[in-house]
């Protein structure tokens, strides 16, 4: 009987816990490289997102990205996108792998529109992180915003159409 309390009490707490972790998943992480990594692999999983609208897994991609790129975007961009709002909403999270010709996982960039971040460079974060989850670059990072500024109308996304 005392046993059984115990298990009961125990599933409580899992419960609980599960609850926790739930309102968790919603809270965006702060424009850094370390936060936003867990907050992909842990507290929502990229992997599980929707893919960039139009696109499949493993398409061929352009210098200077992989050779192989899957492209996940988070659920309130993939809406902007299919209803061709124009502009990604804040908080959006753009997650591309980019694998070797092998099909070796090389590398992970980001694009995280943070409202305030960066107004000059339409408030993206961006980071770049190894197969491991290495950070090689987080933050305003001129070389990828530099390029990106082509297409700038297209509220600096390459991959498909805004509008
Ligand atoms: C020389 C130009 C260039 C540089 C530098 C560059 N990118 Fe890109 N990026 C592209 C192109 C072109 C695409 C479209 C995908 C493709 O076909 O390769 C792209 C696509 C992306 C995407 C998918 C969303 C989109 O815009 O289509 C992300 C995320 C991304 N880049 C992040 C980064 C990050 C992070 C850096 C810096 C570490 C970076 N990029 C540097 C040209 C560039």
């Amino acid at each position: 009987m005392k046993s059984n309390l115990f298990v009961v009490a125990l599933m409580a707490v899992f419960l609980l816990v599960g609850i926790g972790s739930g309102a968790a998943a919603d809270s965006l992480p702060k424009a850094e490289g370390q936060a936003v990594y867990e907050y992909l692999t842990k507290v929502s999983p990229y992997q599980d997102w929707p893919l960039f609208p139009g696109t499949q897994k493993l398409y061929e991609g352009k210098h200077p990205h992989g050779a192989l790129l899957t492209t996940y975007v988070s659920p309130d961009a993939q809406a902007a996108i299919q209803n061709r709002a124009g502009q990604l909403p804040d908080g959006t999270i753009i997650v591309k792998e980019n694998y070797m010709p092998d099909g070796k996982l090389d590398a992970l960039t980001v694009m995280y529109r943070v409202k305030g971040f960066n107004p000059e460079a339409g408030d993206w974060f961006w980071a770049k992180y190894g197969a491991n989850g290495n950070i090689d670059a987080e933050g305003k990072v001129p070389m990828c915003s530099g390029c990106h500024t082509a297409v700038i109308q297209n509220d600096w996304v390459f991959t498909g159409p805004l509008k």
